[in-house]
């Protein structure tokens, strides 16, 4: 028998991002990102939704973070826009744009909530989309370095936690494609596999240089992170062979060897450079030493992992495709996969070779299809039961001894789930659109009471 008691400092906490929660997009000084501009263009969200309004958060937020306190978490990850801050991408700052954070972080600390700050959500200035193709652009990294010295020069005194980036992957290999219609802004395609590479790189450039302008500006000692969410290959069984296979799986799945690989380890796999050919990203001497900067933590953000087992080929390892009928919730590839959070800290901690590096899950949760009851309730069990999993396997990761240090549930609220727009809800809170009223789900009061517990319930 198992209580699922978590340690006394366990970090409880609720992630949100910008674009997806705060609206007010045309507000005090906030010039447009380029998912403004996506987000306006016929077809690319479904039902035509933007962030335009979204939840509404840049008003509310002093009744949002009461609720955050209600729900019982002492730790708030949310992120700050970019184009609020430094409007045209680089040059004058927005006094009113860091005004709103400024007021965001006194209101967190009143409640006694730790204010954990993620630079950059994906909504990068339309203006430098404009002026040099954004993340197609080296010259983003110091860019983005420049806004992140402001930041932190600014906030510093009061926000110690810092993520440089939220999933690189995202904002690169799913914005730019050769042939297809990329899913998130800007949505353009390439001519080529390694432009796309190029925009990875120039991101993990930009992550580097911004750890660096994090340490160089902090008025005082701050924990530097940043957010992967790299793939998870599970071993089909827990046997030496199949695990050995899913140690072998992880730096060749998806964007892992030129991603997470580059800046835990200082070098892109090998075996993914040989794969690319010429397809490899141009990496300019001194770049890696650059991009794998000393990190305090890594953010993780984990919804679903690949299930693989051993082979007899000449990779080792067979990936396994999803059965029909495997479980699944309201979105494509959010399959219920548990054990993809407890192997995906045991592959950095393993398999990566550094164990010495704390985890935070950053972001873990699901969409379902809320409902709301005659009576006002959201009786969400279904992700009450999807968490209840996940955070099973965090317990089983911190009982083996791996460094997992905190877990934010994605979401706070239900927001703008990018290319999904409105329709996919992830939130722990309900959100009425057409009233912007707040109803806390079932699921708000199962996680409270995870909390007060200090376990899983
Ligand atoms: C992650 C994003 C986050 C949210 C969740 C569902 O990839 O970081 O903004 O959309 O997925």
């Amino acid at each position: 028998m198992t209580s699922y008691s978590f340690p006394a400092n366990f970090q409880w906490g609720a992630a949100t991002a910008s674009y997806q929660i705060e609206g007010a997009s045309q507000e005090d000084g906030r010039k447009p990102s380029v998912w403004d501009t996506f987000s306006a263009t016929e077809g690319k969200v479904l039902n035509g939704d933007t962030g335009a309004i979204a939840c509404d958060h840049y008003h509310r937020y002093r009744d949002d973070v009461k609720l955050m306190a209600e729900l019982g978490i002492k730790h708030y990850r949310f992120s700050l826009a970019w184009p609020r801050i430094v409007p045209e991408g680089r040059g004058s700052v927005n006094a009113e744009g860091l005004g709103f954070y400024s007021r965001l972080v006194d209101e967190l600390l009143a409640h006694g909530i730790t204010p954990h700050a993620t630079l950059y959500h994906w909504d990068t200035p339309q203006a430098l989309e404009d002026a040099y193709g954004s993340w197609q652009s080296r010259e983003i990294a110091q860019d983005f370095a420049d806004y992140v010295s402001v930041v932190v020069k600014h906030l510093g005194d009061r926000v110690t936690h810092w993520f440089t980036l939220n999933e690189i992957s995202c904002f690169t290999h799913l914005s730019y494609s050769v042939g297809g219609q990329p899913a998130h802004a800007p949505g353009k395609r390439v001519s080529r596999i390694r432009d796309i590479w190029q925009t990875s790189h120039h991101a993990l450039l930009a992550h580097g240089l911004g750890c660096q302008a994090i340490r160089a500006a902090s008025p005082v000692p701050c924990s530097v992170s940043w957010v992967d969410n790299f793939a998870v290959p599970i071993p089909l069984t827990e046997s030496e062979v199949d695990i050995k296979a899913a140690q072998k799986a992880f730096p060749n799945l998806w964007t892992n060897g030129g991603i997470i690989v580059p800046a835990l380890t200082g070098a892109y796999s090998p075996a993914l450079l040989e794969t690319l050919g010429e397809d490899a990203p141009n990496i300019k001497p001194g770049d890696l030493e650059t991009i794998a900067q000393p990190l305090d933590a890594l953010g993780f953000n984990i919804y679903s992992g690949q299930y693989v087992r051993a082979a007899d080929n000449a990779q080792g390892y067979e990936l396994l495709s999803i059965p029909k009928s495997y479980p699944r919730l309201h979105m494509p590839w959010l399959h219920v996969t548990p054990d993809a959070l407890y192997w995906g800290i045991r592959h950095i901690s393993d398999t990566l070779h550094r164990s010495d590096l704390p985890i935070l899950i950053t972001e873990n949760g699901c969409a379902v299809q809320d409902e709301v009851t005659v009576s006002g309730e959201v009786l969400d069990c279904d992700r009450i039961f999807f968490m209840r999993e996940y955070l099973r396997a965090a317990h089983r990761a911190i009982a083996e001894g791996y460094p997992l240090r905190g877990y934010f549930a994605w979401s706070f609220m239900d927001n703008f789930e990018w290319a999904y727009g409105y329709d996919r809800r992830f939130g722990l809170t309900y959100i009425d659109y057409a009233t912007q009223r707040r109803i806390p789900k079932a699921s708000f009061h199962w996680y409270a009471e995870c909390i007060r517990q200090n376990r899983v319930v």
